[in-house]
């Protein structure tokens, strides 16, 4: 088979990285808070009551806007329930889960440990049980200086110091049926206009986030974000996508093609946004803030039932090496579309369709944490349009696709190029031109694969799907020449000048 070459030039720019496209999502669900950040009674319990393992191997992942405290169960959460001293704050029933919340973690404990871990904390507000009202009160809470009754509230909780929360997400799929307190579209916008209008009478400089449509396969999709956008008009900063993808066919080449229907969902939404902007002559336009993404199928149905259980084992996806490319797809997309897309949250963290899992003390890293380890820490940069000359395959739900799924970023004397191989079963010979550039060396070289498509790693052996050092990469000719194993991800840093 013929290589794939992959063309840059320092003049073909995108724009920017935004940091934030390399955001999680932490949720009151399953075993995300309790038993996965959280567990005072776990020997690896810091004095905050939070594990010291976790909060290592998620320090790795570099993240930026965390995304809390839901999901589904921000629609019927009632933020006061999770403030001051913990012996008295309720224990209710969760409707979205169906599990016991005892809000033993709550505001203060995110935004201690937001702070912690340098994340830029992102808060959704319930637009499905609660009031515009009770988000102002929030805001109130989280960003005012003493002196008023929700700022006293927060000192007199111990935190003098206003949390100063910038990043605010007007309720979550509100477009879902199964969503507490769905409605439809026109509904919504109203709803989300009063809420940001109060929110932003009491903080000017808050940036909100629009719940767009929370599947691509939605009766109401692009109709749902084209009401609600011309409805919000300048009090939206961004629109938010939703995306879980996953092999439910198990045809793992049309599964790795995904990424050309993850592109295409952007370009749609940003048409909305660029249409919306037309229409009502706005001087400003909304962006995308893709504040969920992830693959989730097998967990689903009956094990998204708690059963009335605190941290019930709920949605625990165990991930694989086909899962792993299909990671790297989505934030190669997103850094593709670096014009369009600036916030991003990988949907979760830990345990719930996660990178992380626990069980007891112990700990697991899953095949989907190296794309996301490996492309966050060379994320610097601009990210630049990539020319792409190599073999294609023709998939069945998406098209043809190129064999290497790519992106590039330029960044300060250095260039890092991200490519998946896409071959089920043929290594695969890839060169990198830098056509203004002289490139100097090559500074690291990483690659994840794995023994097969299913291959994953498990408590028992856990290094199955993993990053090493790519090996034999070499400078000819000026050119970066190198061979990509099968169903592999690998990520360049490249010296130039
Ligand atoms: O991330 C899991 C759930 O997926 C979220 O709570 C919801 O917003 C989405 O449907």
């Amino acid at each position: 088979m013929k290589p794939t070459n992959l063309y840059l030039h320092s003049a073909f720019q995108i724009a920017e990285v935004d940091s934030r496209i390399f955001g999680g999502f932490l949720e009151h669900m399953g075993r995300a808070v309790y038993e996965g950040v959280y567990e005072p009674g776990s020997k690896h319990a810091d004095e905050h009551g939070c594990r010291k393992d976790v909060l290592g191997a998620l320090r790795k992942l570099n993240m930026t806007a965390m995304r809390y405290p839901g999901g589904n169960f921000v629609s019927g959460y009632h933020w006061e329930d999770g403030v001051g001293p913990k012996e008295e704050r309720p224990t209710v029933r969760e409707l979205a889960w169906k599990s016991i919340e005892t809000n033993q973690f709550g505001t203060n404990e995110f935004m201690r440990l937001s702070q912690e871990m340098g994340w830029t904390p992102m808060m959704a507000v319930n637009l499905g049980t609660g009031t515009p009202e009770e988000a102002r009160n929030w805001v109130e809470y989280c960003n005012a200086t003493p002196g008023t009754k929700y700022a006293d509230l927060r000192v007199a909780h111990g935190c003098k110091k206003p949390h100063d929360v910038k990043l605010w997400c007007l309720g979550n799929e509100m477009d879902g049926p199964w969503q507490l307190g769905h409605v439809p579209a026109e509904h919504y916008a109203i709803r989300a206009q009063q809420a940001a209008k109060l929110m932003r009478d009491m903080d000017d400089s808050l940036e909100l986030v629009a719940a767009g449509s929370c599947a691509k396969d939605m009766p109401t999709y692009i109709d749902w974000d084209w009401k609600v956008m011309d409805y919000l008009g300048d009090w939206a900063d961004y629109i938010s996508l939703h995306r879980y993808v996953g092999n439910e066919a198990n045809n793992t080449a049309d599964y790795l093609a995904v990424t050309a229907s993850i592109d295409r969902q952007i370009e749609d939404m940003d048409a909305v946004c660029r249409a919306v902007q037309a229409r009502k002559r706005l001087k400003k336009r909304a962006y995308l803030c893709f504040d969920e993404w992830n693959v989730w199928y097998r967990a689903r149905g009956a094990d998204q039932n708690g059963k009335w259980k605190p941290a019930p084992h709920i949605l625990e996806e165990v991930y694989n090496l086909e899962d792993m490319i299909v990671v790297a797809g989505f934030l190669n997309s997103f850094i593709r579309h670096a014009d369009v897309v600036k916030i991003a949250n990988i949907a979760q963290i830990v345990n719930v369709i996660a990178p992380i899992m626990t069980e007891g003390d112990k700990m697991l890293i899953q095949s989907i944490f190296y794309p996301f380890m490996m492309m966050s820490s060379r994320r610097e940069g601009i990210a630049l349009r990539v020319g792409i000359d190599g073999p294609s395959y023709e998939s069945k739900s998406y098209g043809e696709v190129p064999l290497v799924d790519t992106s590039a970023i330029l960044g300060d004397g250095v260039m890092h190029v991200f490519a998946s191989n896409r071959s089920l079963d043929e290594k695969h010979r890839l060169r990198i031109h830098a056509l203004d550039k002289e490139i100097l060396s090559v500074e690291s070289a990483e690659v994840v694969t794995g023994p097969n498509a299913k291959a994953h790693n498990t408590f028992a052996k856990p290094n199955v799907v993993t990053a090493k050092p790519l090996k034999r990469v070499q400078i000819r000719d000026g050119v970066v020449q190198c061979s990509l194993p099968p169903m592999s991800f690998a990520a360049f840093t490249l010296r130039v000048k």
